[in-house]
């Protein structure tokens, strides 16, 4: 990268996968903030900015780099014209900056962004709102979900639960040959931003609900949609049609995975799987995975479909809609490959990038 810093430069190493990784130390807060870009073979690279406190600031580079790489199958699946890219901001402690402590990170993060011509486009990520996306925009044009009072699309959790819900009809045409969710029942793990809003289109659509999280105060939601509500401990083990894993991600392991009793898991919640083989330990007890980086992109379909490519409401609800063709290309393919969907979805993105070279 030949662009000049305003700041040092830690790291701008040559990485075999990715097409660029910086880190550099913002010059007004002196936090790390890692920049990798996996690819821009399909467009200009979208993706998040994690802010998040990290023991050793080498973990916070690892994890760019491994969150850039899905968003380059993210944005692949979704069809988009983007490559994949993420930011992650190491905060020393679990303190959450606020205040002008804020507005200088955030600024440092615009100015790396800036820095990058144009090659990432950055989005909120866990750590980040759509409000700290217009205090970036004050320092560079290459950002999307700023609220909609400053000209963003704001808030793209209601797009991301559209998705799943509609990756939830192919999901149960796979495992009861039918796509219709009304009778069905869906245990959904975390009633956030997006969980919340899958519940709701959920019950709206006739299908039975048993919900947890960890913040009780999300009961008053079960209530009204007169869900069951189980302890957030029993959550796997709850018998179900469908798990809707919409809280953090790695909670599928080799210690998680036998205790479920369900047919199939499919959610919002990014990076589900702790590590690849995984997805071979749920194909084994026959249940069914579909892969998070399909399922979940809703919100970046929507987001920059407003933003960069101004396209209708219209034309995004097909976009969106579209997530369910994927996926049944995906299970298509896995069938066929006698692989799992992991593998298949993996395959599917790598050819579309191809195709973009
Ligand atoms: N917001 C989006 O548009 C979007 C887009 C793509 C992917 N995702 C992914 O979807 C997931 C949810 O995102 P969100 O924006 O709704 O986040 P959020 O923080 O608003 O919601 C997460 C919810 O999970 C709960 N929770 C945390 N740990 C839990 C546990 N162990 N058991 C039960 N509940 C638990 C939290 O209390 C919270 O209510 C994340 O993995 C996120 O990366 C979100």
């Amino acid at each position: 990268m030949t662009t000049a810093f305003p700041y040092a430069l830690v790291a701008d190493a040559p990485n075999p996968s990715h097409e660029l990784v910086q880190v550099v130390r913002g010059r007004r807060s002196s936090l790390a903030i890692s920049i990798a870009i996996h690819s821009t073979s399909l467009g200009p690279a979208a993706g998040g900015c994690r802010i998040a406190h990290y023991d050793d600031p080498a973990a916070a580079t690892a994890d760019a780099l491994r969150l850039a790489a899905a968003m380059t199958e993210k944005n692949a699946l979704a069809g988009l014209p983007h490559g994949g890219a993420k930011a992650v901001v190491a905060l020393p402690t679990a303190a959450r900056p606020t205040g002008a402590e804020r507005t200088a990170l955030l600024h440092d993060l615009g100015d790396a962004i800036e820095s990058l011509g144009g090659s990432y486009i950055a989005g909120p990520d866990v750590g980040s709102s759509p409000a700290d996306m217009s205090v970036i925009g004050e320092r560079t044009s290459h950002v999307c979900c700023r609220p909609v009072e400053d000209g963003g699309s704001g808030d793209s959790s209601l797009h991301t639960a559209r998705g799943t819900v509609t990756a939830l009809g192919a999901v149960a045409d796979e495992i009861f040959g039918v796509p219709e969710l009304s009778g069905r029942t869906f245990g959904v793990i975390g009633l956030g931003a997006v969980g919340a809003h899958v519940a709701r289109l959920l019950d709206r659509a006739g299908a039975r609900l048993v919900v947890t999280d960890v913040n009780p105060a999300t009961r008053s939601l079960a209530e009204e949609l007169g869900a069951s509500w189980v302890h957030p401990d029993d959550a796997l083990k709850t018998e179900v049609d469908v798990l809707v894993p919409a809280a953090l991600g790695g909670l599928l392991t080799k210690h998680t995975v036998p205790l479920l009793r369900c047919a199939a898991v499919a959610g919002p919640a990014n990076n589900q799987l702790d590590e690849p083989d995984t997805a071979r330990l749920l194909a084994a007890r026959g249940i069914l995975w579909a892969p998070d980086v399909v399922v979940s992109s809703g919100g970046v379909i929507h987001a920059t479909g407003v933003e960069l490519r101004q396209e209708s409401e219209e034309l995004l609800t097909e976009r969106i809609r579209g997530i369910a063709l994927t996926l049944r290309q995906v299970f298509r393919m896995a069938r066929d490959l006698q692989t799992t969907p992991a593998f298949a979805a993996g395959q599917l993105a790598a050819q579309r990038v191809r195709g973009g070279e």
